[in-house]
């Protein structure tokens, strides 16, 4: 309150009047000392307190169709808990209009609207339509990119879908652009349509420094409000071995190769030091594990050899891969054992074997996030919490990073 008054004070005093009566000038000089000190100390303090507020939650929305507890409808989602929720997904036609994917679910069921509908309890929420996915083709990011006039056919398909059904901006999924030009061309041109009426302009890229050629760093920033790195699938069933799907940081036992390009970190560096704006980052955190099966379900550690995948679990239906829903329905007598280095858990249970997040991770995701000054994070994705509570409080990793993001 105080410090509040000073700010005030500062703000109305009128200069003519701090220098009449030289009698008082020290005292009044010394007050302008202490007053530029304030304001010094203010500046930084909103700079710091502006930072890392963002929450920006993915909701796939097919979890609405999945059975049992499985099941996540909009409602489900608990709107003050997050500033952004993307709705995954929407395709692109091939004249680079925008397709809805699911015409039951999105339409019928009023998917669409249903989430829009959040605001009416958190007026500050935005809404926006990502775009793509890891299942989408290229083909018709790539003709947008190529050809102003499909480019302007998807511009004006997205604001209209945005108006029809109370969306605040697009987020682009291309998984993944291979040409730096195309990329550029095509989100300049979106922003050029999207700027003049307020809507946002984001993107979800690939975390993995050198894997992709399409990013042009600092072109990207001057254009996006923000860039949702996807700092998971480091590691998957490809390996022969277990590990870690979303490490924030390398393993003390690995390769200096790997420790600069298969954690969290990594790629929030390469990011940053690439050029992209800390305020305009956010740092992914994966709502799933990949899990395996032990060959040998004594040897339970960390790089110990598997047989293959795990099942896939009965409301994600993805082989190797549970959502945390699913860990916690199905594998609560499991061992936990947290990796301090790497600063992420896995869990096995007999030959089941999964690297995963939990409370102690997404928490430290959340203070890594505030540490390098980012937007904030984002989930992959809302609907696989622990919405029917066996592991704990409801939706306790989203609970868990905002309690974080507030502190
Ligand atoms: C790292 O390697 C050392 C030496 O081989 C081993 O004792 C230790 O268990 C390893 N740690 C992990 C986490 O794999
Ligand atoms: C955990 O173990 C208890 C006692 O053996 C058993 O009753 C329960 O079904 C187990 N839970 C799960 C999810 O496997």
């Amino acid at each position: 309150m105080c410090f509040k008054a000073s700010l005030r004070d500062i703000l109305t005093t009128n200069p003519d009047k701090i220098y009449t009566g030289s009698s008082s000038f020290q005292l009044q000089t010394g007050k302008m000392i202490f007053k530029v000190i304030i304001l010094v100390l203010a500046f930084f303090a909103g700079k710091s307190f502006a930072a890392t507020d963002k929450v920006i939650c993915y909701y796939a929305s097919w979890g609405a169709t999945r059975e049992g507890n499985g099941k996540f409808v909009p409602e489900d989602i608990d709107a003050n808990l997050c500033t952004h929720v993307n709705y995954a997904f929407v395709g692109l036609n091939d004249d680079c209009t925008l397709a809805v994917l699911d015409e039951e679910n999105d339409i019928n069921q009023g998917g669409l609207k249903r989430v829009s509908a959040l605001k009416e309890i958190n007026p500050n929420l935005k809404v926006l339509l990502s775009v793509g996915g890891a299942t989408a083709g290229a083909g018709a990011f790539e003709s947008a990119g190529n050809d102003p006039a499909k480019l302007d056919a998807m511009a004006q398909s997205a604001i209209e879908f945005f108006e029809t059904y109370g969306y605040d901006g697009l987020d682009v999924d291309w998984e993944y652009p291979q040409d730096k030009a195309t990329f550029n061309k095509l989100l300049s041109g979106l922003k050029a349509a999207f700027e003049p009426k307020g809507y946002l302009l984001t993107v979800a890229v690939n975390s993995i420094p050198g894997e992709v050629g399409g990013y042009d760093i600092p072109e990207m920033t001057k254009v996006l409000d923000l860039i949702n790195v996807m700092t998971y699938d480091f590691h998957a069933m490809w390996g022969g071995f277990t590990a870690e799907n979303s490490p924030l940081y390398g393993g003390d036992n690995e390769s200096d190769w790997q420790r600069e390009n298969r954690n969290a970190d990594a790629a929030i560096r390469y990011w940053l030091d690439g050029g992209a704006e800390a305020e305009k980052v956010a740092i992914g955190i994966a709502f799933y594990g990949h899990s395996f099966i032990l060959s040998d379900p004594n040897k339970h550690g960390l790089n110990d050899q598997t047989v293959g995948p795990g099942e896939p679990g009965p409301y994600t239906v993805n082989l190797g891969s549970l959502g945390y829903n699913e860990i916690c329905e199905f594998h609560s007598n499991g061992t936990v054992v947290f990796m301090d280095d790497m600063k992420v858990p896995y869990l096995y249970e007999g030959d089941f074997w999964i690297g995963y997040d939990n409370e102690e991770s997404v928490t430290a995701k959340v203070q890594y996030a505030k540490e390098k000054n980012l937007a904030g994070v984002f989930i992959w994705s809302i609907e696989t919490d622990d919405m029917h509570e066996f592991c704990g409080e409801k939706n306790a990793l989203l609970k868990t990073i905002n309690k974080e993001i507030k502190n």
